[in-house]
């Protein structure tokens, strides 16, 4: 398996997490056409019906240097593979990135916002990336628990939104908080 790819079990159920690849097109519109509106809405602050081609172009551009984007695929029952949630870093040339998250709506709240939160964060910090921060809405009261949990302190943004800041540099130890079940290839469960 290549170096930046991963296997774990979540919930008994075998994940692969990978960056995005510029062959996944079809599996991220495919993501984005079985999540609610209400929660395009928290991700993009606009609640489509559908995805526009111009914002799916714009999350396929695939720049290694500058974008950290992982996601995390399932087996469907077609065999086929699925994305299940993405988690992204778009770095500045100062060090901070902008961090978003989207997990496919009927796949919430079974902690894999959690670990893709965790493993950018450990792909953030092994970049040398200073800060991370998100714009949230401030009634997105699921991200902004989620970033929480990973020490996020909440800032004043303009208004409806909070602006979440984590200073990766100042986490000297830093250990993962998720629930789910961890490595399948033989490491032991967190
Ligand atoms: C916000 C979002 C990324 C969170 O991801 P998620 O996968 O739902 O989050 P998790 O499952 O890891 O954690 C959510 C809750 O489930 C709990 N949980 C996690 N794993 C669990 C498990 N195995 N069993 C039971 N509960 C679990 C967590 O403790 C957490 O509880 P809390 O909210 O009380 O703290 C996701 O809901 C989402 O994509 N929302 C829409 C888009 C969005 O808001 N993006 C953020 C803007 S950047």
């Amino acid at each position: 398996m290549p170096d930046n790819e991963e296997i774990v079990t979540l919930l008994g159920q075998s994940l692969r997490l990978r960056p995005l690849r510029a062959g996944d097109r079809a599996l991220l519109e495919d993501l984005c056409g079985r999540t609610e509106s209400h929660d395009l809405q928290m991700r993009f602050f606009n609640g489509f019906r559908s995805l526009p081609p111009s914002l799916l172009d714009e999350l396929m551009r695939i720049d290694p240097d500058q974008r950290i984007t992982l996601v995390a695929l399932g087996a469907a029952s077609s065999g086929q593979p699925d994305i299940l949630a993405v988690a992204r870093a778009h770095a500045s040339a100062d060090g901070t990135a902008e961090l978003a998250l989207l997990v496919r709506s009927d796949l919430k709240g079974i902690g894999l916002g959690s670990l893709l939160l965790e493993r950018l964060i450990a792909r953030c910090r092994s970049r040398g990336l200073r800060v991370l921060a998100a714009d949230v809405l401030q009634n997105n009261t699921r991200m902004l628990r989620l970033a929480e949990r990973y020490g996020f302190r909440r800032e004043p943004g303009e208004l409806g939104i909070t602006h979440l800041v984590l200073d990766l540099d100042s986490l000297a130890v830093w250990r993962p908080v998720t629930k789910y079940d961890g490595a399948a290839n033989g490491s032991p469960r967190r």
